[in-house]
């Protein structure tokens, strides 16, 4: 938002297109903008520009369009853009942001985050005769601000008391930014649990020192402030102003790096605040003071370069992805699981789960990563749904011309849904008439719409080649299912129980594992200089032992085997000796006392393994060479924990030999070739 800067439409939209293009590695799918109307009167309407694809085609769209005074010189002004990572709704002109109000666009919104109740809200603004016309979950908050705003008690109702109406209403996680024909000139946003921040800049040196920085938090206003707010005559004990200067520009923005080129002023916003513009001047209220929270918000100097802001403070993109598991994990359960009453619907399933479970068996089909997210949760889908589970990638399955039939359910794990292999064997699976679902983490994507139905992992975009956020995300997906699956059995509530409980714990737990990242990168620092690296483990950490290696491969370009502790004797014990780097995953479950089979015969042959075990295991420690000790969690989900050792073990041996950690030689994101 400027005000009294003096802009063209040409600087306005291309300050918005470049923002975009800034936010473009957090995903895209569609893009789009709204602005004030042309003509004389410009804020008494909103234009708004969507399309599909990257922003650069939202770009040039604009561009084109003859109706647009470019050259036009505004005084004050207000425009929102967002670009898409989808999550409900396919990528589309209808399903991309701003989402409208209504035909006149009289409340135009940008909402990041998901909204879990919007199913709800939905079916009860049609009931009031609102229509909707995307299939999103955010398009219920243009209708809804409306809905309150047309059955408003008394004409001075602001834009702000709108939009604190409206949170009070939503459910999930949201950053949003509202602008309105009604509140010309002016803007609101807020957030819960999605980032938000908001840049300053002014034609007079804005610091730390000189600008009153601070803005107390309070209560609701009465409404008599409300009648103060409205009516311009200056602030309330509610509001305190950033500076009382005129000219200034404020940017809303889900990172700084859609907005450093224009300042390094920035202030982030806490949970439920609402920060509003009025008149140049910004205001951050809340709803209600809670005991020992921070009554201020300060504006910070960022001091750094656009590169790091994108990655945070982390090296890699791989590296940043791997410290998100804490909050990627609770994205792909949330509004999924209750823990009140320990029920788990994805919704995207509900409408086949009868058909799902008369089936004969399940084939679980993906590639690489995906793949192994299906041998990691193999042996709990067989237990939980008593049917039997193949795990197949995607070119030997068809490579076999494997027998599938009508009552086969078919699962296809993809990151991206658009592997090629893994989109070829769901062709080949629905033309032999089977029921087929889609698992993966880009909605719209090709595997999301040729399948009969679907999860999506909502682990947000993932940037590094070696995929691993997607690899937990895909995890409790699969799990998630199996729980599904199980809820009418009575004799696996408690397996259940324990398994959910699990789950909720799973967040702490990996910032548990996270926090061991020195100790972690001390024993990269001694194996950097091998050729080999052998990952062995068996039963519910295969997997990990698969994908740890698949990792090492991936980004250190060292020769790494993941190898099954069972078949040790019958063939990969003659590489073990003093000289051969190991690492063992034995954790406390069915298979611990195998495991410790094989770590005998490990150090029998001089082998000095790297063990990741469980945290207080005396046994285990003195047999090892070094120890990495994890926490314990039920055994179906402990190679959710294992893995993240392994992941950040690549990716410090990737840094330590010198390697692109994002960018392997010879290995692309996302293979759509055969
Ligand atoms: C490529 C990527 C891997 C990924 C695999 C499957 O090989 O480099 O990281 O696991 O494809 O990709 P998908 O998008 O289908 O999960």
């Amino acid at each position: 938002l400027n005000y009294r800067v003096p802009q063209t439409r040409r600087d306005i939209f291309q300050t918005l297109i470049k923002g975009l293009q800034r936010l473009e590695y957090r995903g895209y799918d569609s893009a789009g903008v709204a602005v004030d109307g042309s003509g004389k009167d410009h804020a008494a309407s909103i234009s708004l520009y969507k399309k599909t694809g990257k922003v650069k085609a939202l770009d040039e769209e604009i561009y084109k369009n003859n109706s647009i005074d470019f050259e036009a010189e505004l005084d004050t002004h207000f425009g929102i853009a967002h670009t898409r990572w989808a999550t409900h709704g396919e990528p589309s002109p209808l399903n991309s942001h701003p989402h409208r109000s209504d035909k006149n666009n009289e409340f135009v919104v940008i909402h990041n985050g998901i909204i879990t109740n919007y199913k709800e809200l939905k079916k009860y603004l049609v009931s009031k005769g609102y229509d909707f016309e995307s299939d999103t979950d955010t398009e219920v908050i243009p209708k809804l601000i409306k809905y309150l705003y047309d059955n408003r008690e008394n004409d001075y109702v602001s834009f702000s008391t709108l939009v604190e109406r409206v949170i009070q209403q939503l459910e999930g996680a949201f950053a949003l930014v509202f602008k309105s024909i009604h509140f010309p000139g002016e803007a609101v946003a807020t957030r819960r649990g999605s980032p938000l921040l908001i840049g300053v800049r002014s034609q007079y040196e804005l610091s730390t020192e000189q600008i009153p920085v601070q803005y107390n938090c309070s209560n609701s206003r009465t409404d008599e402030q409300e009648k103060n707010v409205l009516n311009r005559r200056g602030s309330t004990n509610a509001l305190h102003s950033v500076h009382d200067r005129l000219a200034v520009e404020f940017y809303f923005a889900s990172d700084a790096s859609a907005i450093i080129e224009h300042t390094n002023k920035v202030i982030y916003l806490e949970d439920d605040d609402i920060a509003v513009v009025v008149e140049g001047k910004l205001y951050v209220h809340r709803i209600k003071r809670t005991a020992g929270e921070d009554p201020v918000r300060v504006i910070q100097t960022l001091q750094m370069e656009l590169q790091q802001i994108m990655k945070g403070n982390f090296k890699a993109f791989m590296q940043k992805e791997i410290f998100e598991q804490p909050e990627s994990v609770v994205n792909t359960m949330r509004g999924r699981i209750c823990f009140d009453s320990n029920t788990v619907i994805l919704g995207g399933l509900s409408d086949h789960l009868k058909e799902i479970k008369r089936c004969r068996r399940l084939i679980v089909i993906g590639c690489g990563t995906s793949y192994h997210a299906g041998v990691a949760t193999r042996q709990i889908l067989e237990e939980l749904t008593e049917l039997p589970v193949m795990v197949e990638l995607a070119s030997d399955f068809l490579d076999r011309i494997t027998p599938v039939f009508r009552d086969d359910v078919c699962f296809f794990i993809s990151q991206s849904g658009e592997t090629a292999d893994t989109l070829m064997a769901l062709r080949y699976c629905k033309q032999r008439g089977a029921l087929t679902v889609g698992v993966t983490n880009t909605v719209g994507s090709s595997i999301c719409r040729e399948t009969d139905c679907g999860v999506h992992i909502n682990a947000g975009p993932e940037v590094g080649v070696a995929s691993t956020k997607a690899y937990t995300s895909q995890f409790v997906s699969l799990i998630m299912f199996g729980l599904m699956m199980s809820e009418d059995r009575l004799s696996m509530q408690q397996r259940r129980l324990e398994i959910i409980n699990g789950l909720k714990k799973l967040p702490e737990l990996i910032k548990e594992v996270l926090a061991l990242d020195d100790q972690i990168k001390s024993i990269a620092d001694e194996l950097h200089h091998q050729r080999s690296l052998l990952v062995m483990g068996r039963g519910y950490n295969y997997a990990t032992c698969l994908e740890g290696a698949l990792k090492i491969k991936e980004i250190t370009y060292m020769h790494s085997e993941g190898i099954l502790a069972g078949e040790l004797k019958h063939g990969p014990l003659a590489l073990i000796d003093k000289h051969m780097p190991v690492i063992m995953v034995i954790m406390r479950d069915a298979c611990y006392k195998k495991c410790h089979n094989a770590l005998e015969q490990v150090t029998a042959r001089q082998g000095r393994p790297i063990i990741l075990c469980c945290q207080d295991d005396p046994e285990i420690s003195k047999m090892a060479y070094k120890t990495i000790e994890l926490p314990h969690t039920v055994d179906c989900l402990q190679g959710i924990i294992s893995v993240i050792p392994l992941q950040l073990i690549s990716f410090h041996l990737a840094v330590l030999r010198g390697y692109d950690v994002d960018f392997p030689r010879n290995l692309a994101k996302s293979v759509t070739v055969e």
